[in-house]
């Protein structure tokens, strides 16, 4: 019996190793959408704004608090950027020799509730604080004692604070902002970030509690297709094995998310179902066909429908695309390439093929059907080529469905 259970344990630690080796991920945690990377690629300009407003706090920590509004689109990094920025602010302050703490709530966690959000807060410094039975303003006078007790400051981040506002109106920004008046002469200890997409909640706010928050906005811009291929480049070099994905696939894994509005998380997640998937297969490497099969898994890309209601050689062109994304394992072809598996096919099918012209008037449609994409790239001294990729559909599923229907 005993021997029996060594054998298997052999066995399946053996299968164990194998799937190991062959895992194209070194550290696959590193692409967890919690995790803050120790640098920010294209936020460092902010990074430095942020530190430059609560510098104050590594020189004369009492005397004043701050209030910065961060703002930008969905995966622009915004809490990315407040939790690096806080981690770093907690380190510089303490080599000042200032007790400083960072808590980061998330305001829609707590849907938004004032009352649940001090709770949480106060959690930071006592665990088993009871959540029952205080008003706002007791858990806020409780907040400051502990603060007094600890002799520390605080950097509060409310996050998704537009679901505060929605729910509490000024009153709740109010009680935040207007803290240290009530505490003439005493430490100041509190001060927020807030964070939220634009500043259109804001608007509903009263005048005054406008006014006190928006003094310091900090704007993410959308990142570029640039900026998410260096964002990717860096985190592949802490998730992924070396070489296991080629700069072209990392290209077109930032086309895309730079075309849902430059979404850092989206571009992230791609890479990571992408690498799952190479993973299932056992390859080693993270080919362009796994990242189609990633992005087909996060939104349908495929409608049947559409592809049977195209033109005989309008298939027969896609198939060819099909075919040479397929065999060749390259992210982006050109359409001479397209053109010459296309003629083979039209010969399998017993079809005169369509001209040149017509062909790139096919790449077109296409390329507005978001089927293809294509993209002009220039090629030295021979002036410009067109590449040409195929963003979204799994090439072999394109190439079963087409068989199908051209076959019908
Ligand atoms: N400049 C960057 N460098 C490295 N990683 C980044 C950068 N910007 C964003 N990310 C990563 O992209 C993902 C999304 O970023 P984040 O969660 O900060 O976006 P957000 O602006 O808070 O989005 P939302 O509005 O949806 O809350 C995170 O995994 C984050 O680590
Ligand atoms: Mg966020």
């Amino acid at each position: 019996m005993e021997k029996n259970n060594t054998a298997l344990r052999i066995v399946s630690l053996g299968f164990e190793s194998v799937r190991f080796r062959r895992s194209v991920f070194k550290d696959e945690a590193k692409l967890d959408i919690n995790y803050v990377p120790g640098r920010l690629p294209h936020r460092e300009k902010e990074h430095r704004l942020l530190m430059e407003f609560f510098d104050f706090l590594l020189h004369s920590p009492e005397k004043m608090t701050q209030r910065v509004i961060i703002t930008g689109e969905v995966g622009t990094g915004k809490t990315a950027l407040a939790q690096r920025f806080g981690a770093d602010v907690v380190i510089e302050a303490n080599k000042s020799g200032v007790k400083l703490r960072y808590a980061h709530v998330n305001c829609r966690e707590y849907r938004g509730k004032l009352l649940l959000i001090l709770h949480q807060a106060i959690a930071v410094f006592r665990q088993n604080f009871p959540k029952r039975g205080y008003s706002a303003e007791e858990l806020l006078g409780t907040l400051m004692q502990i603060l007094d007790e600890e002799n520390t400051q605080l950097i509060l981040t409310l996050d998704e604070f537009d679901t505060l506002i929605e729910r509490e109106g000024s009153e709740a920004v109010y009680k935040l902002t207007r803290l240290q008046e009530t505490r003439a002469g005493k430490p100041q200890r509190i001060s927020l970030i807030c964070i939220l997409r634009d500043l259109k909640p804001t608007e509903r706010l009263d005048v005054s509690a406008k006014s006190t928050l928006q003094r310091n906005v900090i704007n993410l811009e959308k990142y570029s297709q640039q900026q998410l291929a260096d964002i990717l480049n860096d985190r592949i070099q802490l998730a992924f094995k070396p070489s296991t994905i080629a700069e072209d696939v990392v290209n077109m894994v930032a086309e895309l998310a730079f075309s849902e509005s430059g979404n850092a998380r989206f571009a992230i997640e791609l890479l990571w179902r992408a690498g799952k998937y190479a993973d299932a297969d056992g390859l080693g490497e993270v080919p362009p066909e796994c990242l189609r099969k990633a992005v087909s898994s996060i939104m349908p890309t495929l409608r049947k429908s559409e592809l049977a209601s195209l033109g005989r050689h309008e298939k027969l062109f896609l198939l060819g695309a099909a075919r040479i994304f397929k065999e060749t394992q390259k992210a982006y072809v050109s359409l001479s390439e397209i053109e010459k598996a296309y003629t083979v096919i039209c010969e399998e099918f017993e079809e005169q093929p369509h001209s040149h012209t017509q062909l790139w008037k096919h790449t077109q449609f296409f390329s507005a059907l978001g089927i293809l994409k294509t993209e002009v790239a220039s090629t030295g001294k021979r002036g410009r080529s067109t590449r040409i990729s195929l963003p979204s559909i799994p090439a072999v599923e394109l190439e079963k469905e087409l068989s199908a229907l051209l076959e019908e």
